[in-house]
């Protein structure tokens, strides 16, 4: 253990520390040199047994060797770290001129994008969204709103009857059979929408379609009158059609209404036929067991799919129903 032995082991450890060119080679060389096994380390520990006055100097000379070498493995150290970072950052190195993969997500249907569009304005007013079944019993969706028997909307050719037929159950024809369901299980002031899905044996067309969605609308309060509806409608309409929409009444006929009306809209320069109203008829509101001498009400309801095709300009049906994804895209995801 004398001093040039001790200056070798320096020398070894700082040998190897710089030739190590990466931090694994390094740990090889750490171990070697500062482990346990490393003979500086049995040196030191060798130092227990010396006399003490050989202890005291071959103690500092191990001492000062012991730092000597810590300070190459840390010179070492640092300068690798620095390669290894240097070395990852070019590694992974991003380019971002790269085109990107086109995968696309899945989105809404433009019709539940407009159904969501229409709660959310009814939902702001203090409206309620109510379902109802699309299995519907036909007291509802005909008899209970004044519709008889003998009128055409009952015939075969627009109804899809459910089997067996004295079961009275119909694929409902319109939303207008949950105005019913509210009021019977309601007590007025009702405030209400029902966006939902309906049926009618058509042919698909470029305008028709078997199954196809309607708004219905219904308000029944004290003093209800059809500047309210008038009101609402226009609303309705500016939400939908932006704020320049003019909207007009038409006088019409519903069994369920009285008086009833056309609402028209002035869009992208012609009147467009939107969806129909009127004045709660007073017959409806006694079959549902509300004192006509206290309220009143209107009633509302309009295509989701001629909404959407007046809107965005669409002339086929069929692009609405298909389901084909770069038509639903142009609507974006809507979530
Ligand atoms: N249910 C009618 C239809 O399918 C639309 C309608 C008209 C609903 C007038 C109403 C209304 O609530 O008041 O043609």
């Amino acid at each position: 253990m004398n001093p040039a032995d001790i200056a070798s082991w320096i020398s070894d450890a700082q040998k190897a520390f710089s030739a190590a060119n990466d931090l694994e080679t390094l740990k090889v060389a750490r171990l070697a040199h500062t482990g346990d096994k490393a003979p500086i380390s049995l040196a030191s520990r060798a130092l227990g047994s010396l006399a003490p006055d050989e202890k005291a100097s071959v103690g500092k000379l191990i001492g000062d060797a012991k730092a000597e070498i810590a300070k190459a493995l840390a010179v070492a150290t640092e300068k690798l770290e620095a390669e290894r970072d240097a070395k990852v950052l070019l590694e992974e190195v991003v380019d971002i001129t790269l085109p990107v993969s086109r995968r696309h997500r899945g989105g809404l249907h433009p019709i539940t994008i407009i159904k969501n569009e229409i709660s959310d304005f009814f939902i702001e007013q203090g409206y309620a969204v109510e379902e109802g079944p699309e299995l519907e019993s036909g007291w509802l969706n005909f008899d209970a709103l004044n519709i008889p028997a003998d009128h055409p909307a009952r015939t075969m050719q627009d109804t899809f009857f459910i089997e067996p037929i004295e079961s009275g159950v119909v694929l409902r024809t319109q939303t207008s059979p949950v105005q019913i369901r509210s009021m019977l299980t309601q007590e007025p002031p009702i405030y209400m929408i029902c966006p939902g899905r309906t049926f009618r044996a058509d042919e698909l067309d470029a305008t028709h379609s078997p199954v196809f969605h309607q708004v219905e609308g219904l308000v029944i309060d004290k003093g209800i009158t059809m500047a309210h509806l008038k009101g609402t409608l226009d609303n309705f309409a500016r939400h939908m059609f932006g704020p320049d929409v003019v909207t007009r009444l038409r006088p019409s006929f519903f069994p369920f209404t009285e008086p009833s009306a056309e609402v028209d809209i002035f869009f992208n320069g012609r009147w467009i036929e939107w969806g129909g109203c009127g004045m709660v008829n007073p017959r409806v509101l006694t079959t549902c067991g509300i004192d006509t001498d206290i309220y009143t009400g209107f009633a509302f309801g309009m295509g989701l799919e001629r909404t959407l095709m007046v809107r965005h300009g669409i002339t086929d049906m069929h692009d609405i129903v298909e389901g084909d994804l770069r038509f639903t895209r142009q609507f974006g995801v809507g979530l």
